[in-house]
């Protein structure tokens, strides 16, 4: 499967769409002027908005607010750095973590993008994800998936040895997306895992974590568990399991790459219930890829699609903080960023409407956008 053909997929399967709000479920243009006037006052409410970071409205509800970061992206955009420090207590890494990148090659390590992560972390008051340390893409082409274990354990031995007693890192992505996307990928019919993945491998893998560094959050993060379905099944099967073995498994990764549409809805109820049933595992449900785009037939301007992404942020926020969700890291600050506008990731389906990607709360020229507002409301509307 090619790199765009796995992240159609990964988009595909983390389909997950809202039902426009009210405002715009009507035909657009009957509803133009109250359109207008609602985006007036949310522009009005973004300016008066501007004067509070996100990372203080979650701080004041006891929760935190981050994002993916690169290290090439921090050090060469300064006004982005800035922004980060300013919005964020958290950020994830993008890819300095992820094994083509950190072991090129069997035994050789390169840490430098890692430590310059985690010297801006430190440096800027705010706290690291590793992600992530088993993944079956951005994998080099010596290395088999599922790695063995004594490749996981030469891996895991550099790296999380090397960052154990580091107060900046405090949580890994031992493993991402181990989950296929349909019952005809999977490996078996009970946890769905990928070809060549045993439920004992997952378990081993975390085991051989905890015996290296036991100090950190050890997270499972995967895609496509937001709406009910095979995957999100699959997901609490694994979970459970996990538990059941004893692994030390703290937290449950939901990157939330989210779609809005006005054709299909999202059983928030069906998502609500989900994350009650994680939580009842003992794990804590974590966001932590989150963006949110428009998936066609697309509105007819940006001011509306900006709306609908704001309302998506809002409603999905709005269910996590119903279920006790502390955590929610968007996949980067802006949209300059956004791997969504990749021409290797960028939706098939959207490969001609690229300006209408506007997954994340701030625009190419790092300007808030409504959706940076309604990721401060839903903050604000958490009942203390
Ligand atoms: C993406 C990064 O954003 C890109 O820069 C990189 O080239 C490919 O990976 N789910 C994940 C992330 O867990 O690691 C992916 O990040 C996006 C999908």
């Amino acid at each position: 499967m090619d790199r765009r053909q796995f992240f159609t997929t990964a988009i595909g399967a983390g389909l997950t769409s809202f039902f426009s709000s009210s405002c715009l479920k009507s035909s657009l243009n009957d509803n133009k002027a109250l359109l207008s006037s609602s985006l007036v006052n949310n522009n009005n409410l973004l300016t008066q908005d501007k004067n509070t970071s996100l990372k203080a409205a979650a701080h004041k509800v006891k929760k935190f607010y981050g994002t993916a970061i690169s290290e090439a992206d921090i050090q060469q955009d300064k006004d982005y750095a800035q922004l980060v420090a300013s919005e964020a207590s958290i950020a994830v890494t993008e890819g300095a973590f992820k094994w083509i990148v950190i072991e090129p090659l069997p035994g050789q390590f390169n840490f430098a993008p890692a430590d310059q992560t985690i010297n801006f972390c430190s440096a800027n008051n705010l706290k690291l994800r590793g992600h992530t340390l088993v993944w079956h893409m951005a994998k080099p082409d010596w290395l088999s998936y599922p790695p063995s274990l004594s490749d996981v354990e030469r891996h895991f031995t550099e790296i999380m040895g090397r960052y154990r007693h580091n107060q900046t890192l405090y949580s890994w992505d031992i493993i991402n997306e181990v989950i296929a996307d349909s019952p005809s990928d999977a490996e078996d019919q009970v946890y769905g895992l990928r070809k060549g993945v045993k439920p004992e491998y997952v378990r081993d893998v975390f085991q051989i974590a905890a015996s290296i560094d036991n100090s950190k959050e050890f997270v499972i993060n995967d895609y496509g568990c937001e709406d009910t379905g095979w995957k999100q099944d699959k997901f609490l099967n694994l979970v459970r399991y996990l538990k059941n073995s004893g692994a030390k498994l703290d937290a449950v990764g939901l990157q939330s790459h989210m779609w809005f549409s006005k054709n299909y809805g999202w059983n928030e109820n069906g998502f609500r219930n989900f994350l009650k049933q994680l939580k009842s595992t003992g794990v804590r449900p974590i966001v932590t890829e989150l963006d949110v785009i428009v998936d066609t037939p697309l509105p007819s301007t940006l001011a509306e699609l900006d709306q609908m992404v704001a309302d998506g942020y809002q409603k999905y926020l709005n269910a996590c903080f119903a279920e006790g969700v502390e955590t929610i890291i968007t996949w980067g600050l802006s949209d300059k960023y956004s791997w969504l506008r990749h021409p290797d990731y960028l939706p098939k389906k959207l490969i001609d409407y690229k300006d209408f990607i506007r997954p994340l709360p701030y625009d190419t020229d790092l300007q808030p956008k409504p959706a940076r507002n309604a990721i401060l409301k839903a903050f604000r509307n958490v009942k203390s």
